[in-house]
């Protein structure tokens, strides 16, 4: 693994194994293929170019493009496998250093494991990485209101709602409005009951059991 790549794992609160793990190579036919058959169940929530359809990149380019970036610190981008198999991906978008040290998560997952909390567990390790392993202090979420499907996973890490940001982001085509959920490592340390992003998504699973 080249610097500054990482791996992370960690088991979903119904009990599957999810590992995150960075961009090989290898992986192109697998991921292009998952990316295929889910055009339309992810094109709606998709980030585009405001200038238009941007220069394709190839596969190869856009492995060196994540591996560059990881090793600046500038953002991360995990594929999530479940069972060897790819199911989705996550990445830690936007990292910034100086007096901010915040990062914000962008996920999808595979219409075929939808429902079974792995973008929330994703989100989860991610979460922990960046404040214990990185030293981050913020993690960010930015959902579009009509994406009932992705506010349930900032609801299920009880993640703080600050609110709506009109045109915030380039999807699927235009500007849209995006409601902003965040939490604070003072967030995970001063709630009084448990320090981690994991143990959060935990407590949300056992008041619904
Ligand atoms: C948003 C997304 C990542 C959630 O991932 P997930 O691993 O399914 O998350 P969860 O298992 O916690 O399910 C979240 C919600 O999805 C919905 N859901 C559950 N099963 C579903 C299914 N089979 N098909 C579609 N949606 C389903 C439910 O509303 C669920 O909330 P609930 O548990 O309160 O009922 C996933 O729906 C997705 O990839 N969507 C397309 C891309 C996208 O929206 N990315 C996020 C942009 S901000």
């Amino acid at each position: 693994m080249s610097r500054g790549e990482v791996s992370l794992a960690g088991t979903t609160p119904p009990g599957e194994q999810l590992v995150l793990r960075p961009f090989r190579l290898p992986d192109q036919e697998a991921y292009t293929a998952a990316r295929r058959r889910d055009a339309r169940w992810l094109t709606p929530w998709d980030p585009t170019n405001p200038d238009g359809e941007p220069p394709r990149i190839t596969y190869r380019e856009m492995v060196r493009q994540h591996r560059a970036k990881a090793r600046a610190k500038e953002s991360l981008a995990f594929l999530i496998e479940v069972g060897g198999q790819i199911v989705g991906q996550i990445n830690g978008n936007s990292i910034a250093w100086g007096a901010a040290r915040t990062f914000s998560a962008g996920y999808w997952v595979s219409s075929a494991v939808a429902g079974r909390w792995i973008a929330p567990t994703a989100v989860a390790l991610l979460g922990d990485y960046g404040f214990g392993g990185l030293g981050l202090h913020r993690l960010e979420l930015a959902i579009r209101p009509e994406n009932t499907a992705s506010l349930a996973v900032a609801r299920k890490l009880a993640m703080r709602d600050e609110g709506l940001r009109p045109n915030f982001l380039h999807i699927d085509g235009a500007w849209r409005d995006h409601r902003i959920f965040a939490l604070t490592t003072e967030d995970l340390t001063d709630d009084g009951r448990g320090g981690t992003f994991r143990e959060r998504l935990q407590r949300s699973w056992d008041a619904q059991a």
